[in-house]
């Protein structure tokens, strides 16, 4: 049976994307190149380094700076990034997701954070959303970025059940791979056609009920 549900917070909860791509397109502009909305796809999910690495690549920059550079990028980056996502309010809760979050509770299931930025508390914070998690594990307490599955397998051991007794909320490739190489099950957001490997896939959380996500394990 389900135990705990865990969920990815950028572009399940919250649609931080579109800050994300702001801060990184205003750095590619500081380097001299355009970094347009579908590149950014690329970066979802990935952790800050290799978003800045994806990033180079694409502006034909890969391997031109040190890693004392290239951390200085990042910052920069995520300064402009922070000023962003400063301003968030819970208008910017994605529809479902605090019925979705509630409901999984009230049928006895642990909710859980499984976030791989670091900027998830300020996220959580802004919105009010810290009371609707029972765990929160964002990229401050892990190493390994996804598609590895140590931020979920983390979650479910601070959960108290097992990786098996997990559903995955995740809207990213790299998070769908994570979640089964946990062996949890996998609840893909998105659409059909950029996302492969989950167990069912939904538009977004207002179409997930939470009672049939049991039922049908
Ligand atoms: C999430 C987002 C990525 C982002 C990563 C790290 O996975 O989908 O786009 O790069 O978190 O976020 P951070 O806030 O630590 O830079
Ligand atoms: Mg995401």
């Amino acid at each position: 049976p389900i135990k705990a549900a865990i969920f990815d917070l950028d572009g399940v909860i919250v649609d931080t994307a579109k800050y994300h791509y702001m801060a990184w397109r205003r750095l590619a502009e500081e380097l001299g190149f355009v970094f347009t909305e579908k590149d950014n796809e690329r970066l979802k999910g990935v952790s800050r380094m290799r978003s800045l690495e994806i990033l180079l690549e694409v502006g034909g920059l890969a391997d031109r700076f040190t890693a004392e550079e290239m951390a200085a990028m990042a910052a920069r980056k995520n300064e402009w990034y922070v000023q962003y996502i400063s301003g968030m309010d819970e208008s910017e809760i994605l529809e479902g997701a605090v019925e979705c979050l509630a409901g999984f509770r009230a049928l006895g299931v642990k909710t859980v954070l499984g976030s791989a930025s670091k900027n998830a508390m300020l996220i959580l914070n802004n919105l009010r959303l810290v009371p609707y998690f029972d765990v929160i594990i964002d990229g401050t307490r892990v190493t390994k970025a996804k598609p590895d599955p140590e931020v979920f397998l983390l979650g479910a051991k601070e959960a108290g059940v097992k990786p098996e007794e997990c559903v995955v909320f995740e809207d990213a490739q790299a998070g769908i791979d994570a979640a089964k190489s946990a062996g949890m099950k996998a609840v893909a957001i998105g659409r059909p056609d950029e996302l492969h490997g989950y167990d069912r896939i939904f538009r977004g959380l207002y179409e997930v009920k939470p009672r049939e996500i049991l039922e049908q394990d």
